[in-house]
């Protein structure tokens, strides 16, 4: 019977996020409405991620869950990353499943669930390369303000613990004049801040050297959209942070001062032994070269610690490197080995709790680092973009160039507008602030 409801459990990175409106947007295309509740849709899908071993157990604990009776009359299926990691062998697990489905497959959706529908019989399809025909304007997003745009897809850095160049495949760019036409439309339709996805934003364009389009120019293009508000991009590898992509975050009025550059170990040899292609002292030059260049700028990472044969004294450089840089977001990781990638080739030395005594360790000093950052912006003026109301529904809340929650008290006229807020104290992972007096600009400063 022709599924009339569907529900889409997400899983994973904003690249899942995005997929899952995408897929939303080709069922409601369809003629499917979205299901408030994951047991009563007809067509149940899970959209999931394989990046640790926790995220993979999670799932499979819903999955195993799921077939013990709930199954109902609907269709189940999975696609995500750990789609592309099990592949058929989910179907062996959990028997109930009716269709596993690649992420270089989703502009199949519909014709995935005819085909179940049809044959009554699971179907599989889990293509390696990604096909550049995707209709990304169908995506059906929530959000009616900030809006996720993909504009390459993939990964070809095979860091060795990552299983993110199998799950995504190799990298494709898209056409530039397909993502200025979406951005375009969204900036017409009112949204104030889009934010381009990719595993390596800064490859953009080098998989086709014809364009003539790197990452800093289609950023170039994107700042002209008339009444384009606020930019920004996630997750860029340390590598290909250009000094021309500097000089863009210098220039562009609409492009955040905040730059996501994950370092992943602080120890040449480790970052040798990942794969990373760039050594501590060639990461610390490049930060430098940022911070001469966009001195506010505030910097965000992401660590491992734990990879097979770090000692202590290499954890400590990572320590060490962590409170030279100072990141504003530091997002801390125990490894996890991952099946099919070169890293399981060796052995998970580390012991379980050598890796959460040293990941405890950088969450204290990320936090102290925290702590006097703040201490640092009290009293300053940021640049808010209004989202809505705080939960008490009193305040507004909004957040920074850089990232910052700000609550603050003013009229609903204000959300969806950017704000000058002077904030003054700090409470729940939130700036207080109160709307500065727009006859004085000189105590502007983007943060
Ligand atoms: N493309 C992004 C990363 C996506 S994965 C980038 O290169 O920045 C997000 C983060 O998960 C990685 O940066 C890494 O810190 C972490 N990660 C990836 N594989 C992991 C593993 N096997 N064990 C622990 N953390 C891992
Ligand atoms: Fe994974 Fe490395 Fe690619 Fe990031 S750059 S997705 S960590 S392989
Ligand atoms: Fe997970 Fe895949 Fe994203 S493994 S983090 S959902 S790219």
């Amino acid at each position: 019977m022709e599924p009339k409801t569907y529900f889409i459990r997400t899983y994973g990175c904003q690249m899942n996020e995005l997929d899952t409106e995408i897929m939303a947007g080709q069922l409601e295309k369809r003629g499917l409405i979205p299901s408030l509740k994951e047991e009563n849709a007809d067509l149940l899908i899970f959209n999931t991620c394989s990046i640790r071993d926790l995220a993979e157990r999670k799932v499979m604990g819903k999955l195993g869950r799921i077939g013990r009776g709930q199954k109902n009359h609907a269709i189940i299926g999975v696609t995500g990353c750990m789609a592309m990691a099990k592949k058929d062998a989910l179907f062996r697990k959990f028997p109930h499943l009716d269709f596993v489905m690649g992420t270089n497959n989703i502009t199949e959706l519909g014709a995935i669930v005819d085909e179940v529908l049809y044959t009554k019989r699971p179907v599989f399809k889990t293509d390696d390369h990604f096909e550049e025909n995707l209709d990304y304007l169908v995506a059906k997003r929530d959000n009616k303000m900030k809006a996720h745009v993909s504009i390459i897809r993939g990964c070809d850095k095979f860091c060795t613990y990552c299983v993110v160049p199998y799950t995504r495949g190799q990298e494709v760019s898209r056409p530039p004049e397909s993502i200025l036409e979406e951005c375009r439309r969204l900036v017409d339709a009112g949204y104030k801040e889009i934010t381009l996805l990719g595993q390596n934003v800064n490859s953009y364009g080098k998989d086709k050297p014809e364009w003539n389009c790197l990452f800093h120019d289609l950023l170039y293009q994107i700042d002209k959209i008339p009444g384009m508000q606020r930019i920004r991009f996630m997750t860029s590898h340390p590598i290909d942070i250009t000094v021309e992509l500097m000089q863009a975050i210098r220039d562009l009025p609409s492009l955040c001062e905040f730059v996501h550059f994950p370092i992943q170990a602080g120890s040449s040899r480790i970052l040798k032994k990942m794969h990373r292609i760039y050594t501590k002292e060639q990461y610390l030059e490049k930060v430098g070269l940022l911070r001469e260049h966009v001195p506010n700028v505030s910097l965000g990472t992401d660590i491992i610690v734990g990879f097979p044969t770090e000692t202590e004294e290499e954890f400590l450089e990572t320590y060490e490197v962590m409170k030279q840089i100072r990141y504003s977001v530091a997002f801390i990781y125990a490894y996890s080995p991952r099946k099919g990638t070169p890293a399981m080739r060796w052995k998970d030395d580390i012991p379980e709790e050598v890796k959460q005594d040293r990941l405890q360790r950088l969450l204290d000093l990320q936090n102290e680092i925290a702590n006097e950052e703040r201490q640092t912006l009290l009293g300053q003026t940021f640049e808010v973009l209004v989202e809505r109301h705080n939960k008490d529904g009193k305040m507004l809340k909004g957040r920074t160039r850089c990232w910052k929650k700000v609550i603050f008290e003013g009229g609903e006229d204000l959300i969806g507008t950017l704000q000058q807020v002077k904030v003054h104290s700090y409470g729940h992972q939130t700036f207080i602030g109160e709307l500065a007096s727009p006859l004085n600009p000189l105590s502007l400063t983007s943060g």
